[in-house]
């Protein structure tokens, strides 16, 4: 294949992320998007194979194989609640990926323009910094280890003096340091990916796993500089800067700074607090047929769905309720607070798969205004992003959180199976007042009842 050529289809192959990348914008053409993106990547692995004659094209096509075979295995059977470590782990081989490519580009040529060596040392520090923080990351979120965190004495100065030390070896390898500067070098940024991650509580991971995403992006857009590669180059940037804007919109979310996820301990001030005195004040507890009676009577609804929902696996159920309500009349929308569940775009996934259309979700800012208007609100396995006291309470923990104001409709139904909190760690002060009605319940159970229970009603 002539290289004019294959820098067309490269060329080509980075315009198809970048549309798909576009159309992930909305749940109606995120498939095809998705799909788009895909098949931009087979081009550019075909071409890849056509132009390149290193090693024989069938060992990349068994590579391409076995690779497919795992990541089609996983897509397929991994529960969607345990989505974080996956891409946790697939930041981790990717980060470790661009570093392998610029360590070979480095070991196969003895005098390599200023240039490639700063871009090779670039992409093997961050490369192996994402390999060794992802994998403690789906560590810690799989439970391998303590989800707390996790410090070692004379933290405050290891961390600085391991930094010097990568930029010492940086300088060495650039000046002409053999290969075995660049192995210490490895070694010394991949100490750093951990201990790095290991002192930030789980409640943070998910940012955290955003954050190396968009740092998987970064070395590989580095080990395209090393390789002159401008597929890599674009599609890792892209990488990177999706990675970065999803850090960004988390932490908003979350009222937090990146700075304070990295370097704060929220996970260890909500875990230690624990749970206080939750379950010695009164609730208002109801049964099955006292929330049917005031959902079917209700003239408008907004569900508010949350990581119960996901546990659950009841979004089929929830919709069945959903659209009993609606021939009965109930004005029913659904509210998506940005950090419900456990991932970004958890709740709108979980309700397309049970078809529940488009247009009956709301964001935060475009339904926050309607609660006060509103009869019901129903809140399914969500906790923290109806805590009254993030927008309230100056001493919670997650003060400052934007929440959905459900205390604010005239009735808040809270379905759970306890008073357990939730990720944050911390009680909830919705569960108390005089307008919510507590239904103890698995979601999924709860649903099936409540079904029954409105048709009778
Ligand atoms: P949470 O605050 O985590 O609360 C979920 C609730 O679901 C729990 O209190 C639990 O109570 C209930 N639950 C669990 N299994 C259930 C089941 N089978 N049936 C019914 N209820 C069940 O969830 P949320 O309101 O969605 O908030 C998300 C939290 O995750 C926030 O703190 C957010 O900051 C954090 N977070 C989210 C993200 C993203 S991107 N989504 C990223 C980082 C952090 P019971 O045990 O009593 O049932």
């Amino acid at each position: 294949m002539n290289i004019t050529l294959a820098s067309f289809l490269y060329l080509a192959a980075a315009v198809a992320f970048i549309i798909g990348l576009k159309r992930l914008q909305s749940p109606v053409t995120a498939r095809r998007g998705n799909q788009l993106a895909g098949l931009g990547m087979l081009i550019a692995i075909i071409v890849t194979l056509l132009i390149s004659d290193i090693i024989s094209p069938w060992i990349v096509v068994a590579g391409l194989v076995v690779g497919g075979a795992v990541g089609g295995f996983l897509a397929r059977t991994v529960e969607m609640t345990a989505m974080p470590q996956l891409v946790a782990a697939f930041n981790g081989f990717g980060g470790g990926a661009s570093a392998l490519v610029a360590a070979a580009e480095f070991l196969k040529s003895d005098a390599l323009p200023l240039r490639t060596d700063i871009t090779i040392v670039l992409s093997t520090v961050i490369g192996a910094v994402t390999l060794s923080g992802s994998f403690v990351a789906y560590a810690k979120l799989q439970g391998l280890v303590s989800g707390q965190p996790v410090g070692y004495p004379g933290q405050k100065i290891g961390d600085p003096v391991l930094a010097a030390i990568i930029v010492g070896l940086s300088v060495w390898v650039v000046a002409g340091g053999s290969a075995s500067v660049l192995w210490l070098l490895v070694l010394a940024a991949l100490i750093l990916g951990v201990i790095r991650v290991l002192p930030i509580g789980g409640a943070d991971m998910p940012v955290v796993i955003s954050f190396l995403n968009a740092f998987s992006g970064l070395a590989a857009s580095m080990a395209g500089f090393v390789i002159d590669s401008n597929a890599l180059i674009i599609s890792g940037a892209l990488v990177g800067a999706s990675g970065l804007i999803l850090t960004n919109i988390m932490v908003k979310a979350m009222n937090r700074s990146l700075g304070n996820v990295l370097f704060g301990a929220f996970g260890a001030a909500a875990m230690e607090g624990g749970p206080g005195a939750i379950g010695e004040k009164p609730v208002r507890s109801a049964t099955a047929d006292d929330v049917a009676v005031t959902l079917a009577y209700a003239g408008s609804v907004i569900v508010v769905p949350g990581y119960g929902l996901a546990v659950a696996q009841a979004q089929h159920n929830l919709k069945e309720l959903t659209n009993l309500l609606e021939e009965r009349g109930v004005d029913v929308r659904y509210a998506i607070h940005p950090v419900a569940g456990r991932m970004p775009g958890h709740m709108n996934v979980l309700l397309a798969e049970a078809d529940v259309e488009y247009e009956k979700l709301y964001d935060l800012d475009q339904i926050q205004d309607q609660f006060p208007r509103t009869d019901v609100a129903l809140i399914v396995g969500a906790n923290d992003v109806v805590n009254p006291g993030a927008r309230d309470d100056e001493t919670s923990p997650i003060y400052g959180m934007p929440i959905l104001d459900v205390d604010k409709a005239t009735t808040a139904i809270v379905i759970k199976r306890s008073l357990s909190p939730g990720f944050a760690g911390i009680d909830n002060p919705l569960f108390y007042l005089d307008n919510t009605m507590m239904y103890f319940a698995d979601a999924k159970r709860a649903m099936t009842d409540l079904v029954t229970a409105v048709k009778e009603a």
